[in-house]
C-alpha cells in the first residue's frame, strides 16, 4: 500500500482515494451537487478514471481518506498574484484612493523578482486552501514571472498583464498603447496553451485605457480567440468617473468597444443598470463576484441573485490580498452566500448554488467546464479532500463547506493527479522559504515605491 506520509515522489501514474464522502457537483444546474455518496475515486494520469464503489487494484497506490469529504478543486475567477505582497499596506480606503495612493505606486515598484515572489506566495496560499484554477490579472510589466511560477506549480491559470495607457496616480505604471499590445503579444506567444496556462487580454478597467487601446485589445482577443478579463462597475465613484470618461453607461461602453462576449469576465459588477444587465445577457459575458473585496472597499453588495435569475454565469474570486486580505476560496464561498441572504432573503442563493459558483459554475464562467469543475470520469483530477469532522455537529457536507469550513480544514489537494498538498503542507514548495522571500521582496518594493514608514 502506498504510504503518502513517507513517499518522496509526488507525480504518480495512478492513485486510488478510498472511503470518501464525494460531493461530485455533476448534477443539473437546478440541483448541481449530484448525488453526495460514500465512494472511492480512481485517478489515472491527470484524469479521474472512476468514481464509485471501487476496490483498489493490486499494487495501486492508495490514500485512505476515511472521514474526508472530496470536492472538485476550487475555481477562482478573479485574483491578482502581483498584489499579494501588499497585504496590509492599503487597509481602510475606498477603491479610487486605494488604487491611486497605494496599489498603483506599489505595482509600479515591482520588478521581476518581486513579481515572482508575490506569485509564488499567492499560489502557495491558493493551493493550501484548495484552489486549483484561477484567472489572474497582473500588473503592466513582469507578467512572465507570474506565468513561470504558475507553470512550475501545475495549477490551471489564465493570466494577463493589465493594460493601462492612461497615466493615473504617481509612478510609471502605465505604458504606451503600442507597448501594452507588444507585451501582450509576447506573453501570448510564449505562454498561451503551454501546459495548463492560457493568456487573457486584461484591460485593467475602463478608466485606465484609452478608447483606442480598448478597441485594439478587443480585436487582439478576437484574432487569437483569447479570454477577456477586466474590472467593471465596482464602486459608485468609479461608475461616475466612467460616465464622464466615456459619456455612456460603463458596461455599454465596454460593449461598444468590443470587449463583451462569451469569452469575457467582468469582476465586481456591483452597480449595474437594467440596460447593462441586458447587455451582459445578450453578449454572454460572465460576472466574477468578489464579495469580500466589495465589503472591504465599501463598494457595495453585488446583485448576484438577480444575475443568476437572468442566467448569467458567475464565478467567485478573492481579488487581491490588499483588499481582502485572504485568498481563500472557502472564505469567499461563505461571504457570497451570506451577502445574498442579507440583500434578498436567506435561501435566495442557497448553499448548493454558492458552492456551484466556487467549482463547476466558476469553470463554466471561465470556459473550462469540459475540462474541470466536477468530480466526473474524464475530467482533470483536481480534487480537494477536507476533514470536516472538527465541525461536529455540523449538518450535511454542503452546509459545512459553505458556512463553516475554512482553509484549515483542507487536508490534501490533488492537482492533475499529483498530490500537491498533503496533511496541509505543500509537497514540493518550501512554505517558509516562500514567505521569507515574500517579506524581503515586499520590503524592497515598499522602499522603491517610497511608501516606507
Ligand atoms: N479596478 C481597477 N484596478 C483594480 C484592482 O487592482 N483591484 C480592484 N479591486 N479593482 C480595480
Ligand atoms: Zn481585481
Amino acid at each position: 500500500m502506498y504510504d503518502i506520509h513517507s513517499k518522496s515522489t509526488h507525480r504518480m501514474t495512478g492513485l486510488c482515494l478510498t472511503d470518501l464522502v464525494v460531493v461530485p457537483m455533476d448534477g443539473p444546474e437546478t440541483s448541481p451537487l449530484g448525488t453526495v455518496r460514500s465512494a472511492s475515486i480512481r485517478v489515472q494520469g491527470d484524469r479521474i478514471a472512476a468514481v464509485g464503489d471501487l476496490s483498489p487494484d493490486p499494487g495501486e497506490p492508495i490514500i485512505d481518506c476515511s472521514g474526508l469529504v472530496a470536492v472538485p478543486g476550487f475555481v477562482q475567477g478573479h485574483v491578482h498574484f502581483c498584489q499579494t505582497l501588499f497585504r496590509g499596506l492599503a487597509d481602510d480606503l475606498p477603491l479610487m484612493d486605494w488604487l491611486s495612493t497605494r496599489i498603483w505606486p506599489l505595482e509600479a515598484a515591482h520588478d521581476a523578482r518581486s513579481t515572482e515572489a508575490s506569485a509564488r506566495l499567492s499560489i502557495l496560499e491558493l493551493m493550501l486552501g484548495g484552489t486549483t484554477t484561477a484567472q489572474v490579472m497582473e500588473s503592466t510589466r513582469h507578467t512572465e514571472a507570474s506565468f513561470e511560477a504558475a507553470a512550475e506549480s501545475g495549477m490551471t491559470a489564465i493570466i494577463g498583464n493589465c493594460l493601462m495607457d492612461l497615466n493615473q496616480g504617481e509612478g510609471k505604471l502605465a505604458t504606451t498603447r503600442e507597448e501594452a499590445l507588444h507585451l501582450s503579444d509576447e506573453l501570448r506567444r510564449n505562454y498561451h496553451g503551454r501546459g495548463r496556462l492560457s493568456y487573457a487580454v486584461s484591460p485593467r478597467f475602463i478608466l485606465s485605457c484609452s478608447d483606442g487601446l480598448s478597441r485594439d485589445a478587443a480585436a487582439f482577443a478576437t484574432e487569437h480567440d483569447l479570454r477577456i478579463h477586466t474590472h467593471a462597475c465596482e464602486h459608485a465613484e468609479e461608475v461616475d468617473l466612467a460616465r464622464q470618461h466615456t459619456g455612456s453607461d460603463y458596461i455599454l461602453a465596454l460593449r461598444d468597444q468590443g470587449l463583451l462576449g462569451a469569452r469575457s469576465g467582468l469582476a465586481h459588477c456591483v452597480h449595474t443598470s437594467d440596460a447593462e444587465r441586458r447587455a451582459l445577457v445578450e453578449t454572454g459575458a460572465a460576472v466574477l463576484h468578489c464579495p469580500t473585496t466589495n465589503l472591504k472597499l465599501g463598494s457595495g453588495m453585488a446583485p448576484i441573485e438577480e444575475y443568476r435569475a437572468l442566467g448569467l454565469r458567475v464565478a467567485l474570486g478573492a481579488d487581491g490580498a490588499p483588499c481582502n486580505n485572504r485568498l481563500s476560496a472557502l472564505g469567499e464561498l461563505r461571504q457570497a452566500a451570506l451577502i445574498q441572504a442579507t440583500r434578498r432573503a436567506p435561501g435566495a442563493w442557497p448553499a448548493e448554488q454558492a458552492l456551484f459558483a466556487a467549482t463547476r459554475g466558476g469553470a463554466q464562467a471561465l470556459g473550462l467546464e469540459n475540462e474541470l469543475g466536477s468530480l466526473e470520469v474524464g475530467k482533470r483530477a483536481d480534487i480537494v479532500l477536507l476533514d470536516l469532522r472538527e465541525l461536529e455537529p455540523g449538518g450535511d457536507p454542503v452546509s459545512r463547506l459553505t458556512y463553516s469550513a475554512g482553509d484549515q480544514h483542507v487536508r490534501h489537494v490533488v492537482l492533475g493527479g499529483e498530490v500537491v498538498v498533503r496533511d496541509g503542507e505543500h509537497t514540493r514548495w518550501d512554505a517558509a522559504e516562500i514567505r521569507a522571500h515574500a517579506v524581503d521582496a515586499r520590503d524592497a518594493v515598499v522602499r522603491r515605491a517610497g511608501l516606507g514608514a
